[in-house]
């Protein structure tokens, strides 16, 4: 059997975090799909269309490593999938409770998707992409925390006459 697991997200931009969580990920599992929630709630900055093709260009050359996007619920789409683990990365104290809850109520859809926590890196344990949009809006340098492509892609979106994209 291969194992898969779901690495599932808004990806809104994929950052450097986002890359470590998979790649350790790659290191548990056969086969992990990338799972782009669409959620048009968090209004996000890039379409869903643009957060796949970055996600995409971000984790090209792993094998293994399939990018998607869904729409309706993670456990849904864990199934549909063949995948029975969903990973998400946990970085500080604070993302705790959300991600508890969203695993607990994971778990009462579907007792057959367990949920796995990865501590994130050291290096990226206050990493977001929140944080990464405010700094790269506020004209800061975000090369270190995101790939090449994602920093090209925040500055052709939020800088456009300064020639950025
Ligand atoms: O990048 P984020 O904000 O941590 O991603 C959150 C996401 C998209 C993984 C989460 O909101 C999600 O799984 N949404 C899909 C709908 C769903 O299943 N919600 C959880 C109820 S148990």
């Amino acid at each position: 059997m291969i194992a898969a697991a779901v690495c599932p997200g808004t990806f809104d931009p994929i950052t450097k975090g986002h890359i470590d969580v998979v790649d350790r990920a790659l290191t548990l599992f056969d086969r992990v799909i990338v799972a782009v929630h669409v959620s048009p709630d968090k209004k996000p900055l890039f379409s869903v269309e643009e957060r796949v093709t970055l996600a995409v260009e971000a984790l090209n050359g792993r094998d293994g490593v399939q990018v998607t996007q869904f729409d309706g619920l993670l456990v849904t789409f864990a199934r549909e999938h063949g995948a029975h683990v969903v990973i998400k990365g946990l970085r500080a104290v604070s993302d705790f409770e959300r991600e508890f809850q969203m695993a607990q109520l994971g778990h009462l859809l579907d007792e057959g998707v367990e949920t796995l926590f990865m501590m994130a890196s050291t290096e990226y344990q206050f990493l977001s992409s929140s944080a990464v949009k405010e700094i790269a809006r506020y004209g800061g340098d975000v090369s270190g925390l995101v790939p090449v492509n994602v920093d090209r892609a925040l500055k052709g979106r939020l800088w456009p006459r300064e020639g950025g994209g």
